[in-house]
């Protein structure tokens, strides 16, 4: 689909619909809302007095225009109160016009960019989001469906009055979307089915990203594991058919320090091995690759983007099934290079190879270290379906994520790593155990992660929560939502003072 920005009136651009806006409370539209408006002889006032459109927030009113202007239809869409309005909801209300006119059959739309007039937002961020909210609320996972007779849409047009903002909408619109493909792809891999989603397939996708953006990219197989001694990722796989992958995507920029490491969980299916999952919502399972798919993406987009900033993706990948030589509770693995872990649950997989991956990255000499896990049931639990838990053992590094966060709409929320709690995993056999008690799950989770990050600053991100979603809204669709891969980028590009 193609976002242009293009000069003119949204109220004399010929297109099948124009999209326009409205703040809660708001009876007199003014502006682009206001001119279509009045060419329309007042139809859109006349539904606001009749209190059948009421600017609330993703609220969208069709109106037919008979003629009056060259566009068939206007959605008025809500923006909500006007205190409460900012970039996210741009991207809220960019998604559900566009999602909407999709579902009334229409290909091709103008909008104005909402919130850069009496919004009050900057006029290029504002571009971004509508491009954002557009690109990832048109997003749907139909590959293995028979293709329907569904007409795709083609074609946003974003109308501008001023000639002189042209280019700075631009430039918005391009970064929006670099910054959206690239969290689709995500949603792609980690939506697809482990059956086509092997840890091979992984690395598949990954030289493939590597090749379209100029990444330098290394694939470890088993051998190579083994000399390195990743027991976490060796372990884990050891009750599967299908081999592990370790797969590392290095962008480079002439500035080496610092030297940003991204990491992701990438389990293409957690059965929970040995340590068996009930069967009800097992499927749901072949997102435990998540992470992996917002690492690999936000590379390709980093590439794409060229900050001035080294960057390295690690993404350990493996299925965790209860196949015949699987591990077994009670089982004693090293992480590469560090610590002995007794392994209580199987199903507490992913911080075993995360483990394996924070030490290579310390090897590697990263000097700070995201990771992205759909790493504990108790996360989720803890904040529900839209925030992820962040941890940190260095507050200022978690400051800079949470900003970027707060740049791109991303939700995070940050949670306590207390020191008391670190006895919970003590171990008789081995120098710890890989689960603590029932209570704070998430948190006990995080600080085995911490053990192995050890003093390197490090930022944990469990989207165990936010990986899916179980319903359209805004700009999430059912099924995977890529987050945090626009996070990812942006923490890249502020760090890069760019
Ligand atoms: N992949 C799961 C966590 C998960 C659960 C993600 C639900 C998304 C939705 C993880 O590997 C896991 O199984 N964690 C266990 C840990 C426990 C055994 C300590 C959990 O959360 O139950
Ligand atoms: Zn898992
Ligand atoms: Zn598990």
């Amino acid at each position: 689909m193609e976002i242009k920005v293009v000069p003119g009136d949204i109220a004399q651009t010929p297109v099948p619909a124009v999209i326009v806006n409205l703040f809660e409370g708001v009876k007199q539209p003014e502006g682009a809302t206001g001119a279509v408006d009045r060419a329309l002889g007042g139809a859109i006032s006349q539904l606001i007095s009749e209190r059948e459109i009421k600017g609330k927030l993703n609220e969208v009113a069709l109106v037919h225009t008979l003629g009056r202007i060259p566009a068939a239809r206007v959605a008025v869409v809500g923006l909500g109160k006007q205190p409460e309005f900012n970039l996210d909801r741009v991207r809220q209300v960019s998604a559900t016009a566009a999602r909407y006119l999709k579902g009334k059959g229409v290909t091709r739309a103008a909008t104005i960019v909402h919130g850069a007039g009496i919004g009050g937002l900057d006029p290029s961020e504002a571009a971004r989001a509508v491009a954002e909210g557009t690109l990832l609320g048109l997003y749907s996972f139909r590959k293995h469906k028979t293709p329907e007779e569904e007409q795709e849409f083609q074609e946003l047009l974003l109308v501008e009055r001023d000639v002189g903002r042209i280019p700075s909408l631009e430039k918005g619109v391009e970064l929006g979307r670099v910054m959206s493909q690239a969290t689709n792809r995500a949603r792609d891999w980690a939506n697809e089915p482990a059956n086509a989603m092997t840890p091979t397939d992984l690395a598949e996708v990954a030289r493939q990203v590597a090749q379209d953006n100029g990444l330098e990219i290394e694939v470890l197989e088993r051998e190579q594991m083994v000399a390195l001694g990743m027991g976490g990722l060796l372990g884990v796989a050891q009750g599967s058919h299908q081999p592990p992958r370790f797969i590392v995507l290095r962008y480079r920029s002439d500035v080496t320090q610092p030297h940003l490491g991204l990491l992701g969980k990438g389990i293409t299916f957690d059965s929970g091995g040995i340590s068996l999952k009930p069967s009800e919502g097992m499927e749901t399972m072949k997102t435990d690759k998540s992470g992996a798919a917002a690492v690999i993406a936000a590379m390709g987009a980093i590439g794409q983007l060229k900050p001035r900033l080294s960057v390295t993706g690690l993404v350990p990948a493996t299925e965790n099934l209860p196949g015949g030589s699987a591990m077994k509770p009670g089982d004693v693995i090293r992480i590469l290079g560090q610590k002995t872990v007794e392994v209580i649950s199987t199903d507490a997989e992913g911080r075993l190879i995360l483990a394996d991956a924070l030490s290579y990255a310390r090897k590697l000499g990263l000097t700070h270290l995201v990771d992205t896990a759909t790493l504990t049931g108790a996360c989720h639990v803890a904040l529900g379906d839209l925030y992820s838990g962040a941890f940190t053992n260095n507050q200022a590094f978690l400051d800079q994520v949470l900003r970027a966060s707060q740049d791109t709409g991303d939700r995070l929320w940050a949670l306590p790593m207390p020191d008391e709690y670190r006895e919970q995993y003590k171990s008789e056999v081995a120098d710890i155990k890989n689960v603590g008690s029932r209570w704070g799950g998430a948190i006990t989770a995080a600080l085995f992660l911490k053990e192995f990050a050890q003093d390197t600053p490090w930022v944990h991100l469990d989207i165990a929560g936010p990986s899916r979603s179980s319903k359209e809204s805004g700009y999430l669709v059912k099924g995977a939502t890529g987050v945090p891969t626009r996070t990812l980028v942006q923490l890249a590009l502020n760090m890069a003072g760019s």
